[in-house]
């Protein structure tokens, strides 16, 4: 079904349930409008007094609302803290709330709960390491109780709600992982929620840096950094023109896929993206699950790789169903010749699904 024909079912709801004010608000889809704050006077901190703006953007389908909260440490905003303007968003929310968040070092822990949806978290896309969201949380930390808090749940940032949007903005996780260490695995940002779009956002940590849990999501132009398994999760991601950023020390991976089954449509694939980093080897991707997959194409990898490329996390039934392809990487990183032989060079026909939005299903839901 497509968006108009998903507007007149819920325009007919709506004439039985009643609320008109819901219909023309709640969009389907992520536009630029969505990740950008257009009004200039939110950039203007003399005109910040206006607080709670909120605005219509002109689409084809008529306008749509849009609010502003602006986030500033020094008092001249709606809220001092990210996570204080997420709570004024409403439950239930159904119109874009942009979240502008101004210049400055935000140490908090924030969480986007799956009851707001459509929340964009927008700095300055020219200079995304001037406003950072920053914790430090890791695996082995305990609760009062004493129960230990797991890798799920140390994210600095958690996204659970859909169509949520960021750019211009740093995540960080402060943690420094060190090999062989007790559960130093320590989260930037976790993304659970379905259709996200990040762009021009650096993701900063090292062991399990960022959770794509679950849900299809697009990474433009980001910057991601870690040392092992620092992309992990089961998300049907694209990632494009992004940079992959190694600081392992000898050894690390870059991508952990948890696809279980030949029915699960998710995998991650990088493209045009470029790997860098420090000397130690590190692996493209490792099979977390059996059915693992993903694809590097059009890649410029430094010579930072493993010869061999990809691990089947000592799981070796998982060499027959993972899905490890590389198609047209250049660099030294990207040399094959000791590749393991059950990753694929992958031919035009084969790469295909995996080189632009249409693996995202982005057709329906991204109009960039
Ligand atoms: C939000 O939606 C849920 C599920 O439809 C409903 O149970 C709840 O009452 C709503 N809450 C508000 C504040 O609208
Ligand atoms: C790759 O990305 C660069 C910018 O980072 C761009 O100039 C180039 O056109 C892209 N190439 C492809 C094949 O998409
Ligand atoms: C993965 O495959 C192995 C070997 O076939 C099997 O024993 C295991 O149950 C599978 N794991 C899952 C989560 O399906």
């Amino acid at each position: 079904m497509d968006f108009s024909g998903v507007s007149i079912l819920v325009a007919f709801f709506l004439l039985i349930y009643g609320d008109n004010y819901e219909v023309k608000s709640m969009r389907k889809y992520i536009t630029w409008d969505d990740i950008k704050i257009q009004n200039d006077n939110y950039r203007d901190h003399k005109k910040l007094g206006q607080r709670l703006g909120s605005g219509n953007v002109d689409d084809n389908d008529g306008s749509t609302t849009y609010r502003v909260i602006v986030v500033d440490q020094n008092g001249r905003g709606d809220s001092l803290t990210v996570q204080g303007a997420v709570d004024m968003v409403p439950l239930n929310n159904s119109i874009r709330v942009k979240i502008y968040i101004l210049p400055g070092f935000y140490r908090e822990k924030v969480i986007v709960p799956a009851s707001k949806p459509y929340i964009s978290f927008i700095g300055d896309p020219n200079s995304p390491s001037a406003t950072v969201i920053s914790w430090n949380d890791k695996a082995s930390n305990r609760y009062k109780d004493g129960t230990e808090l797991g890798t799920y749940r140390t994210a600095s940032v958690t996204i659970e709600s859909d169509y949520f949007c960021a750019s211009g903005i740093t995540i960080e996780n402060t943690v420094v992982a060190i090999l062989g260490g007790y559960k130093m695995q320590a989260v930037a940002l976790k993304i659970a929620g379905d259709k996200a779009v990040l762009y021009r956002v650096r993701i900063l940590g090292t062991q399990d840096t960022l959770f794509d849990e679950s849900g299809s999501h697009y990474l433009y132009q980001c910057y991601i950094q870690g040392s092992v398994d620092f992309i992990f999760g089961n998300s049907r991601s694209l990632y494009k023109e992004c940079r992959l950023h190694s600081v392992a020390d000898r050894y690390g991976a870059i991508a952990a896929h948890h696809r279980n089954s030949e029915q699960e449509d998710t995998g991650f694939s990088f493209v045009n993206c470029s790997v860098t980093g420090n000397e130690g080897a590190i692996y493209l991707g490792r099979a977390w699950g059996n059915y693992s997959r993903v694809v590097y194409s059009y890649c410029d990898i430094d010579n930072i790789i493993d010869p061999s490329g990809w691990s089947d996390w000592n799981q070796p039934w998982r060499q027959r169903t993972a899905m490890f392809g590389e198609y047209k990487c250049r660099g030294k990183g990207a040399d094959r010749r000791n590749r393991v032989s059950w990753s694929k060079s992958l031919g035009f026909v084969e790469a295909t699904p995996f080189l632009d939005k249409h693996f995202i299903d982005g057709e329906d839901w991204l109009r960039l």
